[in-house]
């Protein structure tokens, strides 16, 4: 039994998202009130060849977790060897398999969601993961509810991973077919978490605290997994805590607050150097800059000026610029102008 299942608990996840939950941003959703979180997926191969920009994609803080790494790859064996690499190297919670993600690169290996088509593959890469790991850390899935329409089926695929040993699984409510578009199937997530004991973690398009609390009480999962809503707005964990909490949604987090989060975010992600010097780490912040600033009074202007940003000491005056037209008595979107 994963200990934050534990009787009462309903674990907010922060679902992995390739490119944008990195250690800076997993950080900052912790102290927001993420419970659990994985790492963006990484290839079980990258891991074998000890592929040093592989290995910074499993780099973690302690204050983070639980945390889980997450692999894909096609070959239960080799996965099995990735893992206990990664168990060596970073002691994670668990390590979490990616049955899931629907790009052609992966796909086309026979990896990701392409298993979801084929069940003895998915079996035996779960099976082998569990058999050469499970002993030290648990091992849990990640799924989308089927390939297509025409082969949704994550209620048998929640059940062999479960006969596999695996300890929880998470489910994305749409199909490989689906990608992002239409909307997340809850009642398959649902049937998933009525067929099978371990936990099942619910995902897809919960952006409030009270979607959290409408899948809490209407459906079976024991707890859910927050993505692109956290991009937008990291304070979503904080928020849903508080609606599970009192029935009452806080305000929304102050344009001031927000700035300080944004450039926070860039100093840290800076500082890490993930994405090489501070130049290319604010071009790379820059669609992150985007998400921050959506639905912000003046943004089309704001978000002109935020896409040719190149430094942060650029990024502090446009925040100064704008919290200033914020509080100008004359405040209408036309005014805001970077300088
Ligand atoms: C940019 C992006 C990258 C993603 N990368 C991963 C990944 O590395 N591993 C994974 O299992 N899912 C990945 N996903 C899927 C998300 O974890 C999640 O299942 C999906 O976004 C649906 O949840 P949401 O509606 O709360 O965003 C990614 C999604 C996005 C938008």
């Amino acid at each position: 039994m994963l200990p934050w299942f534990a009787k009462g608990q309903f674990p907010l996840y922060l679902a992995p998202m390739a490119g944008i939950t990195d250690r800076v941003f997993r950080s900052i959703c912790k102290e927001f009130g993420a419970d659990v979180m994985v790492t963006e997926f990484v290839s079980s191969e990258g891991i074998i060849r000890r592929d040093d920009r592989t290995r910074k994609y499993t780099e973690f803080d302690e204050a983070q977790r639980p945390v889980g790494v997450q692999l894909f790859g096609a070959d239960g064996r080799r996965m099995a060897e990735a893992a206990k690499k990664i168990i060596d190297w970073k002691r994670p919670d668990f390590i979490d398999l990616n049955f899931g993600c629907p790009v052609n690169k992966v796909v086309s290996k026979n990896g990701g969601s392409s298993l979801l088509r084929n069940c003895p593959a998915l079996a035996e890469v779960a099976a082998s993961v569990v058999a050469g790991v499970g002993e030290q850390v648990p091992v849990t899935g990640k799924i989308r509810i089927g390939w297509d329409n025409s082969m949704i089926n994550a209620v048998e695929v929640t059940g062999i991973l479960e006969d596999c040993g695996v300890a929880a699984v998470s489910i994305h409510g749409r199909t490989r077919a689906q990608g992002y578009s239409g909307e997340a199937d809850w009642e398959i997530i649902d049937a998933s978490a009525r067929a099978v004991s371990i936990p099942v973690i619910g995902n897809g398009d919960i952006n409030s605290g009270h979607d959290v609390e409408r899948r809490k009480t209407q459906t079976a999962v024991q707890g859910v997994m927050i993505g692109r809503a956290a991009m937008q707005n990291p304070w979503i964990f904080r928020d849903a805590k508080h609606y599970l909490q009192t029935g009452q949604h806080p305000g929304p987090a102050s344009v001031t607050e927000r700035w300080q989060l944004i450039t926070r975010h860039c100093k840290d992600a800076i500082d890490w150097g993930r994405y090489g010097n501070e130049c290319r780490t604010m071009m790379a912040m820059r669609s992150r800059l985007m998400a921050y600033t959506k639905g912000l009074p003046a943004g089309k202007r704001l978000r002109a000026a935020l896409c040719r940003v190149e430094s942060l000491s650029e990024l502090e005056d446009i925040a100064g610029d704008y919290l200033n037209y914020r509080t100008s008595a004359t405040a209408n979107d036309d005014a805001f102008a970077v300088a």
